[in-house]
C-alpha cells in the first residue's frame, strides 16, 4: 500500500481522510499529544486494522477521541458528576477518562474491557478530521507497538510506511508526551498514566486525592498488572541503549561513563548544562530543554533522531518527578528499562 502524506491545511485533505475513515480504513493525524492512528470507534473490522499496522496486542485498550460533548453518550455510560468538572476544566486537552462503555463500542477497541477511554484533542485538525467523519474515532500512538511514540509526520512515515493509506500533516505536537489517562470508573479517580496534567490540578477540580497506579515509575515487580493494560509493554526503545543518571552530580557522572565507551554517544539535559557537555567533546548528539515541559516536548523526537544518527548510548538527565517531571521520568525510565546510574 502507497501511504500518502497530506499536509492538513491542504483544502482536500481533511475530507479526503474523512472519506478513508467512512470506508473503513486507517488513517493518521496529529493531536496535541502525539499523532494518532484512526479508525471509525463503531466499525470493529476497522478498528482491528490499527492492531495490524502497529503490531499491537489485542489486550491493548484503544482511546476514543470525540469532537464535542454530544458524541460522549455514544461512547460512555453513567457519565458521574466528576467526569463533567473534569471536562469542563480540561477539555478539550491531554486528558483521557475511563468511563464505564457504551454499548455501541466494539469489543475489540476496549480490549473486553467494560470501560471505555475517551478524550477531546485540543487540536484543530483532530477536531476537524473528528467532525467531518461524524463519528468517534478510536485511536492509540501512531508508532510501531514498542517505539517511540510520534511527534510529527516523519515519525509515523518511518513507522507506518506502506501500513495505512494516509498521514495527515500538522507539525509538531507541542506537549510531546500522551495524555493524562485518569481512571474514573471506580470510587477514587486514580492516575494511570502521567501527563503535561499533573495529579495536584487534577485533585484540585476533583476535590479529593489521585490515587496514583504503582508502576508509574517504577517496574511491577509483585507480578501484578497495571490498571492501563498498555504500561505493562516495553515502551518508547528506541536502538541505542539509554541510561537515566539520577545522581546529584549529573555532569561529572555522565561524562565519566560515556568516556570509558566508543562509539555515537548523545546526551538528553536540562539547558543549563548544554554548554559543559559541548565543551567535554564526548557526545556526537546533544538535546536539552529548559525544563520538565520543554524536556517533554523532545524526547520522543531526540530518541528517534538518535536512532537515525547511529547513536548507542544515550544518557539522559533525571528529573524530579513531580508535576510534569512525573510524565518526563515515566517516559524516560521505561525507554531506559529502568537502566540508571
Ligand atoms: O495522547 C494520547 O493519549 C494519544 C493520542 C493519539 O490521543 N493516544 C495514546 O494511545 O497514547 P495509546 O494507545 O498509545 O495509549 C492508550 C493507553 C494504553 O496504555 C491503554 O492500555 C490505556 O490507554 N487504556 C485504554 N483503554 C483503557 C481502559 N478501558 N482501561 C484502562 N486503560 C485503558
Ligand atoms: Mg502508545
Amino acid at each position: 500500500m502507497k501511504t500518502v502524506v497530506m499536509p492538513a491545511e491542504d483544502s482536500h485533505a481533511i475530507k479526503t481522510a474523512a472519506r478513508l475513515i467512512n470506508k473503513g480504513q486507517v488513517v493518521a493525524f496529529p493531536t496535541e499529544t502525539v499523532y494518532g492512528l484512526g479508525a471509525n470507534a463503531f466499525d470493529a473490522d476497522a478498528c482491528m486494522k490499527i492492531f495490524a499496522a502497529k503490531n499491537r496486542p489485542a489486550d491493548n485498550p484503544l482511546i476514543v477521541h470525540i469532537s464535542n460533548r454530544d458524541m460522549l453518550s455514544s461512547v460512555a455510560d453513567e457519565i458521574k458528576p466528576v467526569a463533567y468538572r473534569l471536562m469542563d476544566a480540561f477539555w478539550p486537552g491531554p486528558l483521557t477518562l475511563i468511563m464505564k462503555k457504551a454499548e455501541g463500542i466494539p469489543e475489540v477497541v476496549t480490549a473486553g474491557l467494560n470501560t471505555v477511554a475517551v478524550r477531546m484533542p485540543d487540536h484543530k485538525d483532530a477536531i476537524a478530521l473528528i467532525d467531518a467523519s461524524g463519528v468517534p474515532i478510536a485511536a492509540p500512538s501512531a508508532n510501531s507497538s514498542g517505539r517511540p511514540s510520534p511527534t510529527s509526520a516523519m515519525h509515523v512515515f518511518e513507522d507506518m510506511d506502506t501500513r495505512i493509506p494516509l498521514i495527515l500533516d500538522g507539525g509538531a505536537s507541542y506537549a510531546g508526551v500522551e495524555s493524562t489517562i485518569l481512571d474514573i470508573s471506580g470510587d477514587t479517580p486514580t492516575l494511570l498514566r502521567p501527563g503535561i496534567i499533573p495529579p495536584e490540578l487534577l485533585s484540585k477540580v476533583t476535590e479529593c486525592e489521585i490515587l496514583i497506579d504503582k508502576g508509574i515509575i517504577a517496574p511491577i515487580q509483585d507480578g501484578s498488572a497495571p490498571k492501563a493494560p498498555g504500561m505493562k509493554y516495553t515502551h518508547y526503545s528506541p536502538k541505542a541503549n539509554v541510561v537515566v543518571c539520577e545522581s546529584e552530580n549529573k555532569f561529572e557522572v555522565i561524562t565519566n561513563a560515556a568516556s570509558g565507551l566508543c562509539g555515537n554517544v548523545a546526551v538528553i539535559c536540562l539547558e543549563e548544562r548544554r554548554e559543559l557537555y559541548e565543551e567535554s567533546g564526548l557526545f556526537a548528539y546533544i538535546r536539552s530543554a529548559e525544563d520538565a515541559r520543554g524536556l517533554c516536548a523532545i524526547l520522543f523526537d531526540a530518541l528517534r533522531s538518535a536512532d537515525l544518527l547511529g547513536v548507542e548510548h544515550i544518557f539522559c538527565e533525571g528529573i524530579s518527578a513531580n508535576g510534569i517531571g512525573l510524565a518526563y521520568m515515566n517516559r524516560l525510565l521505561k525507554a531506559a528499562g529502568y537502566q540508571t546510574i
